[in-house]
């Protein structure tokens, strides 16, 4: 039988649990993205992304590529960012493949929007990696 007053302790616990844990306790380590970051990319993504990359993220063949296990997509965070900031054909190769469809720039999405729909693209998409943070969008814009 479980005592009353655990139900006072418990929360009163955490709540000084959170008083006392430093603000600035963020370490570099790689961790996983916040649920919450997933969840607002799946709306932004639906939003700005899947009419032409497809609501599963394999795009049209021939019109726009998959996003689904894109290098690009999963690679460096800061190219990625530029190919949403400026869109793909001021940043990517000039002899990547080939699609019929052209990509706009969308620097007129917030660095959180951003940040939200490519940390749910790499989360959802490739295979749990690691997410974007609004810094990393702001550090880019900020250098374009
Ligand atoms: C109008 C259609 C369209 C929309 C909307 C669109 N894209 Fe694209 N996207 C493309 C096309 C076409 C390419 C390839 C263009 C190229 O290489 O020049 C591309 C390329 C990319 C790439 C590079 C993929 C690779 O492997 O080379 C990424 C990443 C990407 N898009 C992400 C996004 C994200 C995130 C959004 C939403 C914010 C978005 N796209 C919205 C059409 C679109």
């Amino acid at each position: 039988m479980k005592p009353a007053f655990a139900f006072l302790t418990i929360p009163s616990a955490m709540l000084l649990l959170a008083c006392s844990k430093p603000a600035d306790s963020a370490s570099n380590a790689p961790t996983p993205p916040p649920v919450d970051m997933v969840a607002e990319g799946l709306k932004g993504y639906t939003a700005n992304c899947a009419t032409c990359h497809q609501v599963d993220g394999y795009g049209v063949s021939n019109m726009q590529p998959p996003l689904v296990d894109s290098d690009v997509a999963k690679g460096d965070p800061t190219l990625v960012i530029k190919v949403v900031l400026k869109g793909p054909a001021a940043v990517l190769p000039k002899d990547r493949p080939h699609y019929s469809n052209v990509m706009p720039a969308f620097d007129r999405l917030s660095d959180e929007q951003i940040a939200e729909i490519l940390t749910y693209v790499r989360h959802e998409f490739n295979h749990d990696t690691p997410g974007i943070t609004p810094d990393q969008v702001k550090t880019v814009r900020n250098q374009m």
